[in-house]
């Protein structure tokens, strides 16, 4: 009989790599952010456009490993800079969680689609993470780094919607980038996965919601999970951290359901 376990898991998941997260200042990014740190990254960047809420998180996790740089994803020139900024701090770019997003604005249906705001919203969720693949990708290749790309979908992408056409669409299309972008990279080494969310309590669901407070989101889908209890930022955060890590190095193109069962 064997005397050691089979599998060795370390605590340090992420020792001595650098990752950027677009999104990083409230919600499922800062979550991830400090997931990451306790994890040994030796560089988490947090990229948002929520500049105190960035700067404040940067210096809660330690500004020796830490740093907060604004960007606008809408912007592929911001999101170019961002990558260069952290390779030129920390010397490279291992892990890129592309999670900035926003929630339809109505609860419209393709009746009363606002093209405007339709347009608004793809500019984030499908151009902003588009672009955040492809410029961490550019720079894991350029400096020869076997890198994880995670992008945030949602459960959204897997559920026929009455309403919110333009977030349930944009998701698709992450899902669409992320399955390309996997099989285009593995030769480099590089994996492209997505995690799917149910809803959580975040500002983002708060506001769409129109409650006041995480604990009003939760008690609006608390029986919708066969699981007892509700979906929290942590386990999002946790299955980030699984595909960001080695534990999870023959994983890419996934699509990580993190609904509990969620039933609509
Ligand atoms: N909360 C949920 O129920 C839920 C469920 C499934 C998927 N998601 C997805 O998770 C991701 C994170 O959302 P969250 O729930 O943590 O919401 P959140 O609002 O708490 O966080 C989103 C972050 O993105 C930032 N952001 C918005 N526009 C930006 C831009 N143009 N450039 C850079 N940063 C920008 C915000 O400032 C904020 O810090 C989103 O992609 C969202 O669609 C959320």
């Amino acid at each position: 009989m064997a005397t050691t376990a089979p599998f060795t898991r370390v605590n340090n998941k992420l020792q001595d790599k650098v990752t950027i997260i677009t999104g990083g200042a409230g919600g499922i990014g800062e979550a991830t952010a400090i997931l990451f740190a306790e994890h040994g990254a030796r560089a988490v960047v947090i990229a948002d456009v929520h500049d105190e809420k960035g700067q404040q998180l940067a210096e809660s996790i330690g500004t020796d490993r830490s740093t907060y740089i604004h960007c606008d994803v809408t912007d592929e020139n911001q999101i170019k800079s961002l990558v260069e900024s952290a390779v030129n701090l920390y010397g490279r770019l291992d892990v890129m969680f592309c999670n900035a997003g926003i929630f339809s604005s109505s609860m419209h249906n393709i009746l009363n689609l606002d093209m405007a705001a339709y347009e608004k919203l793809f500019s984030i969720n499908v151009s902003g993470v588009t672009a955040s693949v492809k410029h961490a990708a550019r720079a894991m290749v350029e400096g020869g780094i076997s890198g994880s790309i995670i992008c945030t979908a949602s459960i959204a992408a897997s559920s026929v919607a009455d309403m919110y056409t333009d977030y349930v669409m944009s998701k698709c299309a992450v899902l669409g980038l992320m399955r390309c972008a996997s099989r285009q990279l593995g030769e480099y080494g590089i994996r492209v996965n997505c995690v799917s969310p149910g809803p959580i309590g975040t500002p983002m669901l708060i506001k769409a919601l129109g409650v006041s407070n995480q604990e009003e989101v939760e008690k609006a889908y608390e029986s919708h999970y066969p699981l007892k209890g509700v979906l929290k930022v942590k386990h999002v955060a946790d299955a980030v951290l699984f595909l960001a890590c080695q534990d999870s190095e023959f994983i890419t193109g996934h699509n990580l359901a993190v609904d509990g069962a969620f039933k609509i």
